[in-house]
């Protein structure tokens, strides 16, 4: 690890309060996302979807939905992480480009594709939105680091209600509102001092308990 990702990590802090008329544009916010594309999923399959908005007016309803947390307000975007539970019906398109390639024959490819779908299917609808949380949660981690490091702050935030979320945002059934992320320059005035964490030994069993 450099010594510049353990500063990432260590400076990244959940927010308090953001400093006002700060804006972010949407090539910021594609740098951002350049490096977050790059995060792990089961199967590859990308379940995450992020939708970003930085209008005055939908972050102004989102702020309401976000039971009025006033960091929402002050912020340059707040994006929605949601997680998608049909991501494994895309396995085919997704591997279209390694048969292109010459990685995979079509016949490869359609084999993994078939497993893949099938893997979801018999697992169910409760498999479904674990994995649509579980790789969407892993997407949003990488996107605060990504943030970090392009010199945002961020705060995530599951204080909303997604039905009204997801009425605001106009988001389909498929994808489950997962989290907020709240982005712009943190006040540092208001930053308090980080909340205590577990010593290694209270959170790491090593071997079996
Ligand atoms: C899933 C999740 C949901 C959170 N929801 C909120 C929230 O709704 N509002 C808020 O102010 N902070 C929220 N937080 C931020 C936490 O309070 C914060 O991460 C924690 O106190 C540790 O502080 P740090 O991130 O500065 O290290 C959330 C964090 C996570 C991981």
């Amino acid at each position: 690890m450099t010594q510049d990702f353990e500063a990432i990590i260590k400076e990244r802090r959940s927010a308090n309060k953001f400093i006002e008329n700060i804006a972010i544009s949407e090539s910021e916010l594609e740098e951002i996302f350049s490096l977050v594309k790059f995060a792990p999923s089961a199967f590859n399959l990308q379940h995450a979807h992020y939708v970003t908005v930085t209008d005055g007016d939908l972050k102004e309803q989102l702020y309401e939905a976000a039971n009025k947390q006033y960091k929402v307000k002050t912020a340059s975007g707040v994006i929605a992480v949601l997680g998608s539970t049909e991501a494994h019906l895309k396995a085919r398109e997704l591997n279209e480009g390694l048969v292109h390639l010459g990685v995979l024959s079509q016949q490869e490819a359609d084999m993994m594709a078939e497993d893949t779908i099938r893997f979801y299917e018999e697992r169910g609808e409760t498999f479904k939105r674990d994995e649509a949380i579980r790789n969407a949660s892993l997407s949003a981690m990488q996107f605060m680091l990504a943030a970090k490091a392009k010199g945002w702050d961020t705060c995530p935030m599951i204080g909303f209600d997604p039905d009204k979320v997801r009425a605001i945002l106009n988001i389909p059934d498929k994808y489950i509102p997962v989290m907020l992320i709240t982005i712009g320059k943190q006040d540092a005035s208001s930053l308090r001092p980080r909340g205590y964490r577990k010593p290694v030994r209270e959170f790491v069993t090593h071997q079996r308990f």
